[in-house]
């Protein structure tokens, strides 16, 4: 006779916020400074390195309120990834993968652009707007016009000058300033800003149009990013999400477009639609870099590594803005589910010789949460909530009454419309996955992350880890009970905090 029950797997479904780490011994060499982040993004063989290594272990939400080109860019520079949604016409995806590859670090689009025929008292707002002191002066005063010249901070000045003139009458125009071709690389361009004491290079294609601008003082921002994850034509790397539906079409012209990582994403991972694309995808792809799930544990990692996949993303419910298992009652405390496909990985490594990264989405709250989810297993994360609060994610910055915040919500919400992805048919959604809402605004990326990273290398320091693969091979984790998790915060009344995140 058949079973009758349900089966009950092993264990209880944990969370982060049921862990600590142990502090193992800390050798003398083992210090901040030398910690290294670097991480594999896809399968390769043991013994051998991965075609891609993300610089730090951080990646994007597959989601219209986190990746946007600019943060998808902001991100690249810091050694992690962005993963542009697909939720949305193939065309769009594309020419936002295109953004990200054409995006030349140092060159920038000029954004204060004027015509001739301007007034001073035009130009002034418009300088007002952007807080910039250079603009391009262009036939029909956009970024790409026929370039007919400059207007600094050396030419112009708000109360000296009469508003109602004309830009013309204060512009440089092109026999007395210096500007280059196209294709100069950054490091000439950086060279003539020295030699030539410029402020700014402007760069102009064959038939006189402007491109790009480049400014002395972006050599200095060039050097803040030392991480940076670029391709072999030093352009940054950028991922893509796919589904199920179209991904014939989708997979092709992502890879056309330059995308460097692919990854199949929804809810429930661990089906046949899911593991017929993958090998569709690596079929007529094979140097396709892809990812599948969202899984749960170590029968679907298997699964999915079986049919191509060339990392898996771990976590069903566990996000901020998900209501799946509220709604289904499907899911997995994401703790659990980390260390269970962390395992099934290192059998699916000892049998086959090969290493399919695992990527923990979703559900990381604190900072700490990152480090403990890098112990347990998870080759790197993915995060929503933690991106959409920076300046270089797509939501709305909205006032409060404390401050800022910025729009999130979930691609199972109504507002995402996603009914293609949680195949609920063309009357759209019977009910929503995700919910819509707000997370408190966080300012500039690359501050929010410094101090996530700074958190994650003191962690390691403390247990005694200097890469990841040693944090991994030597945590030593204990469950907090309830009593020890009141005792882990402050019982004073605390007066202020510092500011410090
Ligand atoms: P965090 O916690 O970082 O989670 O904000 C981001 C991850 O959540 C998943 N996601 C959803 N899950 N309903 C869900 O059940 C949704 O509407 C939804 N939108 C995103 C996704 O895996 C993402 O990376």
């Amino acid at each position: 006779t058949g079973r009758v029950v349900a089966q009950l797997v092993d264990g209880v479904s944990r969370t982060f916020n049921e862990f600590l780490l142990l502090p193992n011994r800390t050798s003398r060499e083992c210090t901040p400074g030398s910690v290294d982040l670097r991480t594999p993004l896809v399968r390769h063989a043991v013994g051998e390195p991965s075609e891609i290594e993300l610089r730090t272990p951080f990646t994007s939400a597959i989601m219209q309120a986190v990746s946007s080109p600019e943060l998808a860019i902001a991100l690249a520079r810091e050694g992690g990834l962005g993963f542009l949604h697909h939720n949305r016409p193939v065309e769009d995806q594309v020419s936002e993968v295109r953004a990200v590859k054409n995006f030349k670090a140092g060159f920038v689009i000029s954004d204060t652009n004027v015509r001739p025929t301007d007034t001073l008292g035009h130009l002034r707002e418009l300088m007002q707007e952007t807080g910039h002191s250079t603009a391009a002066v262009t036939e029909d005063g956009t970024a790409s016009g026929k370039f007919l010249g400059l207007v600094t901070s050396r030419d112009f000045h708000p109360q000296r000058h009469d508003p109602a003139a004309l830009v013309s009458s204060r512009m440089l125009p092109l026999e007395k300033i210096a500007y280059s071709r196209a294709d100069v690389g950054l490091s000439e361009a950086n060279t003539r800003l020295w030699e030539e004491r410029l402020d700014c290079l402007p760069t102009v294609d064959e038939s006189g149009f402007l491109r790009h601008l480049v400014f002395r003082s972006d050599y200095t921002d060039n050097k803040r990013f030392p991480l940076q994850l670029v391709d072999a034509g030093k352009r940054l790397r950028v991922g893509a999400g796919v589904n199920t539906h179209d991904y014939r079409d989708r997979v092709p012209a992502l890879v056309e477009a330059g995308a460097d990582a692919l990854c199949f994403d929804s809810s429930d991972g661990f089906s046949d639609w899911q593991a017929e694309a993958l090998t569709w995808a690596k079929k007529h792809y094979p140097d396709v870099a892809i990812g599948g799930g969202n899984v749960v544990d170590g029968q679907a990692f298997t699964f999915l590594a079986d049919a191509g996949a060339d990392f898996v993303k771990v976590g069903v419910g566990g996000g901020s803005i998900c209501i799946t298992r509220d709604q289904k009652g499907i899911g997995r405390g994401q703790a659990s589910a980390v260390l269970d496909v962390a395992a099934a990985r290192d059998a699916y490594r000892d049998q086959t010789g090969q290493y399919v990264p695992i990527c923990s989405d979703g559900g990381l709250v604190h900072d700490y949460h990152v480090a403990l989810a890098l112990a347990m297993g998870a080759d790197f994360v993915m995060m929503g909530r933690y991106f959409a609060r920076f300046d270089q994610a797509p939501g709305a910055k909205l006032p409060t009454r404390d401050g800022f915040v910025k729009e999130y919500w979930g691609e199972g919400s109504s507002r995402a419309r996603n009914w293609q992805r949680y195949g609920q048919g063309s009357r759209g959604l019977l009910f929503e996955e995700g919910v819509d809402g707000f997370v408190p605004y966080a300012g500039d990326l690359h501050e929010g992350l410094a101090t996530t990273i700074a958190k994650l290398k003191a962690t390691m320091v403390s247990c005694g880890a200097i890469d990841l693969g040693a944090f991994q091979a030597t945590a030593r984790l204990t469950l907090v009970s309830d009593q020890s998790f009141q005792e882990s915060h402050a019982t004073v009344q605390v007066r202020e905090t510092s500011g410090l995140g």
